[in-house]
């Protein structure tokens, strides 16, 4: 068949009919809210870099939290940000820790709300790098001090009641390692969602801001995250963390990472799980704010995660499109 028997356009002749035929949805359960939590604020501050969004302070989480299960969001991440950090980012794994604070005051407020923390050491290293002491020749890690400093994070997040670690480090080993630790420390039923397929990208830049990293860190993250170049070193990774027992993928960031989504969901039946980065939001707010682009840019970019496959969106546009649509 062809033209004239086949006339595509008859799908799209009113609005009830597009609506009626429409191959993708979003709705409320496809979110995930990022939320920044500051241990040394004592009320929510703007993010120059991020408009509309602000880092939390201990007291105004709740409201933000509230804010956020008012409009059917089951899931948020947290991000902490310490008042002090050290060589060897200590305050990350302290019980009293801003995540560990943070998940106690929601877990008693909202017991039903997934809450997932991402676990790293990048936000409590003075340096501002992802692991223990990083080498001046740049190749890396002291590997067992990391990974060790990793398990002791999961197993902290896991007693304050965290549902799902996310590790973010792109770091060897973590997901069998946390694996084993979370196992070992009696909390089997914690999930891990792992950062399986992240890039060394330049999509990160505002989320530094935001997560109190930029004044610190010098260097990249070249000798840990994927090349932009890469496609089949990513399915590498998602396959080590897959055998290692990871429970969700990840793939970060989203947009221009839309063929791994796609790669990912054909060849797992693992929840994949795509990350809406600090600068896509940036990028797309910028645009929206300066006239150049409709907000309707917004539903839009998200709509292309659930086309690729992805079960999940991590999006700082959660809240929003969720009010306005
Ligand atoms: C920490 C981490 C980063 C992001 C999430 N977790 C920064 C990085 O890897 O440099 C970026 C998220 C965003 O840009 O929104 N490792």
């Amino acid at each position: 068949m062809g033209f004239p028997l086949d006339r595509l356009q008859r799908y799209r002749q009113t609005p009830a009919l597009r609506a009626l035929l429409s191959e993708t949805h979003l709705s409320a359960d496809d979110f995930i809210m990022p939320i920044f939590v500051s241990e040394s604020l004592s009320e929510p501050v703007p993010i120059p870099s991020m408009p509309g969004l602000s880092q939390q302070s201990l007291s105004s989480l709740p409201a933000e939290v509230s804010d956020c299960v008012s409009l059917g969001i089951k899931a948020i991440i947290l991000f902490g940000i310490p008042s002090i950090k050290d060589a060897k980012g200590t305050a990350s794994y302290a019980a009293d820790g801003v995540v560990q604070q943070a998940t106690r005051l929601i877990k008693d407020q909202f017991p039903d709300l997934v809450v997932i923390a991402d676990c790293c050491l990048c936000e409590y290293t003075d340096h501002g790098h992802c692991g223990v002491h990083p080498r001046c020749d740049g190749f890396g890690f002291d590997m067992d001090a990391t990974l060790d400093t990793l398990s002791r994070i999961a197993i902290s997040y896991a007693e304050a009641g965290v549902d799902i670690v996310a590790p973010s480090g792109m770091m060897d080993g973590t997901i069998v390692t946390l694996r084993t630790a979370l196992d070992s420390a009696g909390y089997s039923q914690v999930l891990l969602l792992s950062y399986a397929v992240k890039y060394a990208s330049a999509f990160y830049g505002p989320f530094r801001d935001a997560a109190g990293a930029g004044d610190v860190f010098k260097g990249d993250r070249c000798h840990h995250q994927l090349s932009p170049t890469q496609c089949r070193e990513g399915l590498r990774e998602a396959a080590l963390d897959v055998s290692e027992g990871a429970d969700m993928l990840m793939v970060k960031p989203g947009m221009p990472y839309l063929d791994m989504v796609r790669a990912l969901r054909d060849r797992y039946d693992h929840p994949v799980v795509a990350y809406q980065v600090s600068g896509e939001y940036a990028m797309i707010h910028a645009g929206i704010a300066q006239g150049v682009l409709p907000a309707e840019a917004i539903e839009e970019s998200l709509m292309a995660f659930k086309r690729a496959g992805s079960d999940l969106i991590i999006s700082y546009f959660a809240k929003q499109y969720l009010k306005n649509g």
